[in-house]
């Protein structure tokens, strides 16, 4: 079979047809190494991505080091108080200069040749380089990457001409803070491992409580199936509902979920599920063209003894486990020669009609940026 080009594959979803005549993305993004490369550089390394949580750079020195589509990137608090974001990077040859995943410093001594830098980023130290000529050490500092603190969460962007983390967060910045979010306590970290496209997962989220009566009977007892709502601004999307608790199918579901429901989601890959005293937060990330990693971070308020904590995180790990085996059954049909593209509800999945027109918009300056050979077919 001839390959296709990047941008025809690129060009075969229709970016302007409305929820009412739209289909989904076509099955073979969810399949394809070239879109994975394409959302590697022009998604994931050009979005805001949340990397820590605010705490964990309260102080001055302390910092974070992670991965973002394979980027080492650091996050730190410096001296100044002031959150500022780098590539992971020593400019003399390369090696990571923060190698713990976390922690404090006064200054980063790279532990290849002992370069030093300060939490500013600037070039402190080079030992014997006195000899080098045309070596300035003030343009050898750390590489910047934008930084920005949204509630509890740090996020950063490679993109150093992204668009604000607010346009991000838009029109829910205000609903998010009015659920008091930053009063409740982080308690633990899940991870999960689902073979499927991270798009999946996403689109699983992002239905409008389509699948809850089907895929999550004992959720959808408390949940008002008919009054849930779906909102969408900008690069965002607030699904509601409200919690009745009184007609939960067992106990520990109805002492854990109360009030209502309010599922926040940015694009591209991050969650917010609230209920009354209760956050976890979702974050998606590819692990390979059909495995994902969702890392759950959940958070308590202070009526959540340890055993109510341990009780809700039970709760939401059973209704993690439907979502991952949906979602892996999905992926196997997505690879279907039977299945090319679906269609959406209107009145449930304008949520995913969202992301897939933010997510064609990036594959499309994909394509128009990223030289040909980078996205040629293996
Ligand atoms: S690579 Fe960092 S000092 Fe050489
Ligand atoms: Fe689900």
């Amino acid at each position: 079979m001839a390959h296709r080009t990047f941008r025809d594959l690129v060009s075969e979803y229709d970016l302007l047809a409305p929820l009412e005549r739209a289909s989904t993305i076509p099955a073979n993004w969810y399949r394809d190494r070239r879109v994975a490369q394409a959302e590697a550089s022009c998604v994931f390394g050009a979005s805001w991505q949340c990397v820590a949580r605010a705490d964990q750079i309260a102080e001055p020195g302390q910092f974070v080091s992670t991965e973002i589509s394979g980027e080492p990137i650091l996050v730190v608090r410096g001296a100044d108080c002031h959150l500022r974001g780098f590539f992971n990077v020593c400019r003399h040859h390369a090696a990571a200069v923060a190698t713990a995943p976390c922690g404090s410093a006064s200054v980063f001594k790279c532990p290849y040749h002992g370069w030093t830098y300060g939490l500013d980023g600037t070039l402190r130290g080079a030992p014997d380089f006195s000899a080098v000529q045309d070596f300035d050490p003030a343009s050898y500092g750390l590489a910047p990457v934008l930084a920005e603190q949204w509630q509890q969460f740090v996020f950063v962007n490679l993109d150093l001409g992204a668009p604000t983390l607010d346009s991000y967060v838009g029109d829910f910045a205000f609903r998010a803070a009015s659920l008091g979010l930053t009063e409740l306590r982080f308690v633990e970290r899940r991870e999960y491992e689902l073979k499927c496209n991270w798009k999946v997962f996403v689109d699983n989220y992002l239905d409008g409580g389509y699948h809850v009566p089907y895929v999550h009977k004992a959720l959808n007892s408390v949940l008002d199936y008919r009054q849930y709502t779906v909102e969408t601004a900008g690069r965002a999307c607030l699904q509601s509902s409200p919690v009745d608790s009184a007609s939960a199918v067992d106990e520990s579901l109805g002492r854990t979920r109360r009030g209502a429901a309010y599922y926040f989601w940015f694009y591209p890959n991050f969650m917010l599920n609230w209920y009354e005293g209760v956050l976890d937060t979702n974050l998606v990330l590819p692990a390979g063209i059909d495995r994902t990693r969702v890392i759950f971070d959940f958070y308590f308020g202070p009526e959540f003894d340890e055993e109510a904590a341990r009780n809700s995180i039970a709760v939401s790990e059973h209704i993690q486990d439907e979502d991952v085996a949906i979602c892996e059954a999905v992926q196997r049909g997505l690879g279907s020669r039977a299945y090319s593209t679906g269609r959406l509800s209107v009145r449930r999945e304008a949520g995913e009609h969202l992301f897939h027109r933010l997510l064609a918009n990036d594959l499309r300056r994909a394509a128009e940026l990223l030289p040909a050979q980078a996205l040629s077919p293996e």
